[in-house]
C-alpha cells in the first residue's frame, strides 16, 4: 500500500475518544493534530459579523475557577457562547467551598444540575482528574497547580503552526520560572510529542530537578538557549506560588533572563516570541519585544478561543457512557 493511501486510511479510522481533558500527557500526536485542525476550522468564526454557531445549543458549560484568571476563563466563556452553549461562572469566593463544603461535594451538587462540561482551575495539582472521577460531565483542566495547562499548550502549538507551518524540527527556547509553571510542563510534553527540540534556561532555583526527563536541553545561559531558535517562549514569574524569594531581585532577573532585542539577535531572523500572560513588563519581556514585530502574544490569545471551541466540541462529541465513582453498575 502506498504511503498516501495508508495515511488516508489512518485518518478515516481515527476518532477522538477523550471524554475529559486533564493534560497534554493523555493526548497522542494524532489527537493534538486533530484538535489543532479542528481549532483552525473554527478560527474564522471570530471574523464573522455574527460570531455564533449552533453546535452546542442546549448544552451547559460551568467555569469553576478557584484561582484568578483573565485569559483562560474569558476565553472558555467566549468559546462556549460562540457555540451557543449556556455558560455559568463560579469562582472561589462565590463557591460553597468557602463555607467549608468539600470540593467533591460542591462538584457533585453542580453535577446534580446536569451540566455537560465543567472547566476547572485550581491551585492543587490533580484536582480536575479527582473531580472527573465523581461526575458524569466532561472535565477540562484550565490549569492545576504546577501540573498542567493543556489548553494553553494547544494554543501555543496552534500559534506556532500558524506562523511556521509545522512544529516538527523547530528549535523552541523556553525561558524563566519553570519550577512553578504548568504551562512549561504542558509545552514540554506537547512540543516534543510533535517533534520539536526544546532548550531551556532559568535561574537554578527555577529549574526543577529532573527536568531533563522531559527530553529538553538545559542551557547555562539564555544566549545558548535562544541561539538559532525559531520560537522563544518566556514564562511569567509565578510570585503567587513561591513562599520565599527564589531570585535576588526582579531587576537582576530581568538583567540575566529578560528577553530583549539584543538577546534575540542570536535567534533565527524570523523568530517569534510568545508569552502565556499575564506579562510582568520589563521583567520577563522588554517592552520593545513585547510590542515588537516578533511578538505573537495577542495571536496566542485569539487562538485560545478557537482551541477552546475545539476542545468543547470534541469532548462533547467524544461522549461515551461513563462510570462514576460510588455508582452501582
Ligand atoms: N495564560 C493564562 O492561564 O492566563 P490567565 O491566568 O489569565 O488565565
Amino acid at each position: 500500500m502506498n504511503a498516501g493511501k495508508e495515511e488516508t486510511l489512518k485518518q478515516k479510522s481515527y476518532s477522538f475518544s477523550h471524554h475529559s481533558i486533564f493534560g497534554i500527557e493523555q493526548l497522542s500526536a494524532e489527537d493534538i493534530r486533530h484538535i489543532l485542525a479542528t481549532a483552525a476550522s473554527f478560527r474564522e468564526i471570530a471574523a464573522r459579523p455574527v460570531k455564533k454557531v449552533p453546535t452546542l445549543r442546549g448544552k451547559t458549560v460551568i467555569n469553576l475557577f478557584f484561582e484568578p484568571s483573565t485569559r483562560t476563563r474569558t476565553s472558555f466563556e467566549i468559546a462556549a457562547k460562540r457555540m451557543s452553549a449556556d455558560t455559568f461562572n463560579i469562582n472561589a469566593s462565590t463557591s460553597s467551598t468557602s463555607k467549608g463544603e468539600t470540593l467533591i461535594d460542591t462538584t457533585r451538587n453542580l453535577q446534580a444540575m446536569a451540566p455537560d462540561i465543567i472547566i476547572v482551575r485550581h491551585s492543587a495539582a490533580g484536582v480536575p482528574e479527582l473531580l472527573g472521577r465523581h461526575v458524569r460531565a466532561s472535565i477540562i483542566n484550565a490549569g492545576d497547580g504546577a501540573h498542567e495547562h493543556p489548553s494553553q499548550a494547544l494554543l501555543d502549538m496552534m500559534t506556532v503552526m500558524e506562523n511556521k507551518g509545522h512544529i516538527d524540527g523547530l528549535k523552541i527556547a523556553i525561558i524563566g520560572d519553570i519550577s512553578h509553571s504548568r504551562v512549561a510542563i504542558s509545552d514540554f510534553i506537547g512540543f516534543t510529542r510533535m517533534g520539536a527540540k526544546i532548550s531551556v534556561a532559568a535561574p537554578q532555583t527555577y529549574l526543577p530537578t529532573g527536568v531533563e526527563q522531559f527530553g529538553v536541553d538545559v542551557c547555562s545561559s539564555v544566549a545558548d538557549a535562544v541561539k538559532d531558535a525559531d520560537v522563544v517562549i518566556t514564562l511569567r514569574i509565578q510570585l503567587e506560588r513561591q513562599n520565599d524569594s527564589l531570585i535576588p531581585s526582579l531587576r537582576e532577573y530581568s538583567r540575566f533572563y529578560g528577553i530583549n532585542s539584543e538577546i534575540l539577535k542570536g535567534a533565527k531572523d524570523d523568530v517569534i516570541v510568545m508569552h502565556p500572560g499575564p506579562v510582568n513588563r520589563g521583567v520577563e519581556l522588554n517592552p520593545d519585544v513585547a510590542d515588537g514585530r516578533r511578538s505573537v502574544i495577542l495571536d496566542q490569545v485569539a487562538n485560545g478561543v478557537a482551541v477552546r471551541m475545539a476542545l468543547l466540541y470534541l469532548v462533547h462529541g467524544g461522549k461515551r457512557k461513563k462510570k462514576v465513582q460510588g455508582e452501582q453498575p
